[in-house]
């Protein structure tokens, strides 16, 4: 919130932390002993916290807590505590996943955003208090940490506290996002007052959320879901229209759910079930590729033949995940038949490799989304071979840039995950049904798809990225990189991603720094009918692969990211 003018012993701060900052990058050009750990965040701090804590002797779980916290100050338009996300842990040979999404208040009704034409209110799922659910990422962490925490919890939350109130210095793609946030959002809370210090270059002070995360570190999970904070997250609600109240917050529980597990290429993946449509469209993905083995034999990669195929696939994922996913506790889910390998041989013997088809004709296989892109996610891991991959998200970049007043947090715009009026796109273009409408209690679907590789029962890739829909179509194409194209992480990381995703029809959606891409590629996959939206960006990827025991961390060119191996 403070912004002060700077001081000589500011810049001196400045110029040192370009010089630390590039040493990190340097970090993931070299291969060195796994006798630390290793990490990818998308932010330096949220790397300078892993790092901290890993040196200190914590495990993955303590490093990523950290970690989490830590973006709540640095990487404020998507780390949060005033949101919520999953993280898939491997900890002593043994797969775990946590749920801290966030919950529709007790209050909420399914058309809540409906006006009494039964049309969509705009904008009110997005900027408003009536979009944000009740946050979970303080109680998620707080799990995780009282289930595998090595450190104190006053000692993970340290980073966080020192960055809030400390300060730490703006990047450039950080004021980038909060200028965008003004600029297309119909701000009117206080939202500029708070952040109005987001300048290029700039030491951003946040004594309010210091003094939250001091509560937190102190009084655990009370300090966030009860007395100071609930109450003054609450009386803002009551006094703006919004429906968290002080019981909301005290009834939030996370939980810890059963990873999906799928064998593929001899290795583990380990990921997100519902409430996150993500592990079963990662899944669905990786086993339709290998299914037409032979149609990608002698494809070049990313050449149209190899998008057609890709969009055919990912079509086809689409169509499931708009009729059959929700939060597993309100509908119930197909999830063994939408993974089943026969389902998926037969779903993938569909796709034409000459001709794209006909969207109507693209139905749910047993029988569309629109979530924000701007998630973050990091990955660790540790000297023991323990790993933690999270995502976790604000879902818009600031959320409903609401701030509640006294505390510097920012809430969520989560509500909007949900089918305000089911069968209409979410802003992600992502249309959802009734499995996804809305009820008091019940968690929005998502997209998020925090996930780990092993084989022989050892993590050989720690992976996630932001980009809302996009999310499990950008690692699919990355681990496809990686294990079926023989690229290296880095080159996989940094290749251009694709993306379809059934509905709108026939547009293959493609990112800003491929807006040279050659006529000739454009114009055959023109011919097959497709059309071309390009988009910023397709997520943010943060990934390790580790190869005989050498962690490799590689941040994505998209983002800010810093990985490094840690000795
Ligand atoms: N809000 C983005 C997601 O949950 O996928």
């Amino acid at each position: 919130m403070s912004y002060r003018k700077q001081t000589i012993f500011d810049y001196c701060n400045l110029i040192l932390f370009l010089f630390l900052s590039q040493q990190v990058i340097a970090a993931d050009k070299i291969n060195q002993p796994f006798e630390v750990g290793a990490v990818a965040a998308p932010d330096y701090y949220g790397a300078l916290a892993a790092q901290e804590i890993l040196k200190k002797g914590g495990n993955a779980a303590d490093s990523a807590v950290a970690t989490a916290f830590a973006l709540a100050v640095t990487y404020p338009e998507a780390g949060n505590i005033g949101g919520g996300g999953f993280m898939t842990l491997w900890m002593e040979g043994k797969p775990y996943f946590i749920d801290y999404r966030e919950t529709a208040p007790a209050a909420a009704t399914k058309d809540m955003y409906l006006d009494e034409n039964q049309d969509v209110i705009e904008n009110l799922s997005l900027y408003s208090h009536k979009a944000s659910g009740v946050p979970g990422t303080v109680a998620g962490m707080w799990a995780i940490h009282q289930r595998f925490g090595q450190l104190p919890w006053s000692a993970v939350l340290a980073p966080a506290i020192r960055f809030a109130n400390e300060g730490f210095y703006v990047e450039q793609q950080l004021e980038l996002r909060y200028q965008e946030v003004l600029k297309d959002a119909p701000i009117n809370g206080n939202f500029k007052q708070y952040f109005s210090g987001l300048q290029t270059g700039n030491l951003f002070k946040q004594p309010e959320l210091g003094q939250v995360l001091i509560r937190i570190a102190e009084q655990g999970p009370n300090g966030f879901y009860k007395g100071e904070t609930a109450k003054l997250i609450a009386s803002q609600m009551a006094e703006n229209d919004g429906l968290i109240t002080e019981s909301d917050l005290a009834n939030y529980q996370s939980n810890w759910r059963e990873p999906l597990i799928a064998n593929w290429k001899g290795m583990q993946i380990v990921t997100a079930p519902p409430p996150s449509s993500g592990g079963i469209g990662l899944i669905q993905l990786l086993l339709m590729k290998q299914n037409l083995e032979n149609e990608f034999k002698g494809v070049v990669v990313n050449s149209p033949k190899y998008v057609h195929l890709l969009a055919e696939i990912e079509k086809r994922v689409f169509a499931d995940r708009s009729e059959y996913m929700g939060d597993p506790d309100f509908v119930a889910v197909p999830v063994s038949q939408l993974i089943d390998p026969t389902y998926l041989l037969n779903r993938a013997k569909q796709v034409d490799p000459q001709t794209i088809s006909v969207t109507e004709n693209v139905q749910p296989g047993l029988s569309n989304s629109r979530e924000k892109l701007q998630t973050t996610h990091f990955s660790i891991v540790d000297k023991w071979g323990n790993a933690a991959s999270n995502t976790y998200t604000l879902n818009g970049w600031f959320g409903s840039a609401v701030v509640v007043k006294g505390t510097g947090i920012i809430l969520n715009n989560e509500m909007d995950d949900f089918s305000s009026k089911p069968g209409i796109a979410n802003q992600f273009g992502v249309v959802g049904k009734d499995a996804n409408a809305i009820a008091p209690n019940k968690r929005p679907l998502s997209s998020m798809t925090p996930t780990i590789f092993t084989k022989d029962n050892q993590v050989v890739m720690v992976i996630g990225t932001p980009g809302g829909s996009r999310i499990f179509t950008s690692i699919f194409q990355v681990v496809a990189n990686v294990y079926d194209n023989g690229m290296s992480l880095k080159d996989a990381v940094y290749a251009p991603r694709y993306h379809h995703q059934l509905l709108p029809k026939n547009l293959i959606f493609i990112e800003r720094f491929q807006n040279k891409l050659s006529e000739q590629f454009k114009s055959q996959l023109e011919k097959m009918g497709y059309d071309f939206y390009q988009q910023d960006f397709s997520g943010d990827i943060q990934a390790i692969q580790v190869i005989d025991n050498v962690p490799q961390a590689v941040s994505d060119i998209r983002g800010r990211g810093k990985s490094m191996v840690i000795q």
